[in-house]
């Protein structure tokens, strides 16, 4: 198999539920869910009153439940407000899998967290994901991205936040997210354009399934590779949509199986059932049988997909 970018992580995020650190009953039910990461949430679905209890609830959880094979994220309080500080060091304590930072608008937002993470010697498997939710994180994003190709650099994915873009902006929540379309594709586009990961934002309405299914057959059709849940209701749908099905995991093995044919080393275009693939449709399709068989040992199926091609 030729090389899965090294630049993407190796790590399944279909389904990233976001879990207010204050609500420790919700806490409590996230062993039990088939959600490939969590964000625990100090920022906006805590009140300020609540912020130092939310704390000590992530204390209390992190020593005593590990989840094992989920990532696990916090997202603090902007570094500028009267928490942040504080939230920073619960991270640095806890050593999640990353930190989210909200509504970041420049570079500079993430190099800041990244320079404060060093001092404090956090290891370097301690990533840092980046909300983009505002205009000018928008308009940033590229750069934003492109800070993760520094050296030493933690950021690792972007998340989009459309309810704060909704907020500054006034776009309305519309059928077919009519009008943000085009900032969730710069967002897309900024972290293909630097080897990061995007996650799509929220879907609020959390009874409506078939607007939500409709919705991450839109995300994944966008080129995202996740989507952040507010409810365990959504979960096993993300997980559907952000994998590969059935078909496009054998459309995939055809691909890598022409490509072995003995001959075929030094062929860059191949015919496949009167269609043209091309060696790139290669590195596509080596990249989804990885990820169908993260999914599989996630899942412990027997049904695996072939590792003979
Ligand atoms: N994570 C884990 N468990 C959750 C959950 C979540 N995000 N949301 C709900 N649950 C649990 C509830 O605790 C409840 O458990 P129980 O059966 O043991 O009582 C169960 O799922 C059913 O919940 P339900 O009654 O349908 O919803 P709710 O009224 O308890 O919660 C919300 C609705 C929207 C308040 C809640 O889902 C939530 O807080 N979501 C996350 C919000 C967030 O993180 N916002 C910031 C990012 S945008
Ligand atoms: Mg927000």
């Amino acid at each position: 198999m030729s090389e899965i970018s090294p630049s993407r992580p190796a790590r399944l995020r279909r389904s990233v539920l976001s879990v207010p650190a204050i609500n420790r009953r919700a806490l409590d039910k996230l062993s039990s869910l088939d959600c490939d990461a969590v964000i625990f949430d100090l920022e906006d679905s805590v009140s300020p009153e609540k912020k130092a209890e939310a704390r000590d609830n992530l204390r209390a959880f992190f020593a005593a439940s590990p989840l094992p094979g989920k990532e696990r994220i916090i997202r603090i309080n902007a570094l500028s407000s009267n928490f942040g500080a504080d939230d920073l060091a619960l991270v640095v304590a806890l050593e999640p899998d990353a930190v989210l930072l909200p509504k970041v608008d420049e570079p500079q937002d993430v190099t800041g967290v990244g320079d404060r993470l060093a001092e404090a010697d956090a290891p370097e498997i301690l990533r840092i994901w980046a909300m983009i939710e505002t205009p000018r994180g928008i308009l940033n994003a590229a750069a934003i991205a492109e800070a993760g190709r520094t050296a030493g650099s933690r950021l690792d994915c972007l998340v989009v936040g459309l309810n704060d873009l909704r907020k500054e902006t006034g776009v309305l929540s519309l059928p077919g997210r009519s009008y943000v379309v085009p900032w969730l594709m710069q967002v897309v586009l900024a972290v293909s354009a630097y080897g990061l990961e995007a996650i799509d934002s929220v879907f609020n309405d959390f009874r409506d399934a078939e607007a939500f299914a409709a919705e991450c057959g839109q995300g994944i059709a966008m080129g995202f590779v996740g989507k952040m849940l507010i409810h365990p209701s959504q979960i096993e749908m993300a997980n559907r949509h952000f994998g590969p099905d059935e078909a496009a995991i054998a459309e995939a093995e055809a691909v890598i199986a022409a490509f072995a044919e003995p001959g075929a080393e030094t062929l860059n275009v191949v015919n496949i059932g009167g269609r043209m693939v091309e060696r790139l449709h290669l590195v596509q399709a080596e990249r989804l049988v990885h990820k169908a068989r993260l999914i599989a040992q996630r899942s412990g199926a027997a049904a695996t997909p072939r590792t003979d091609v």
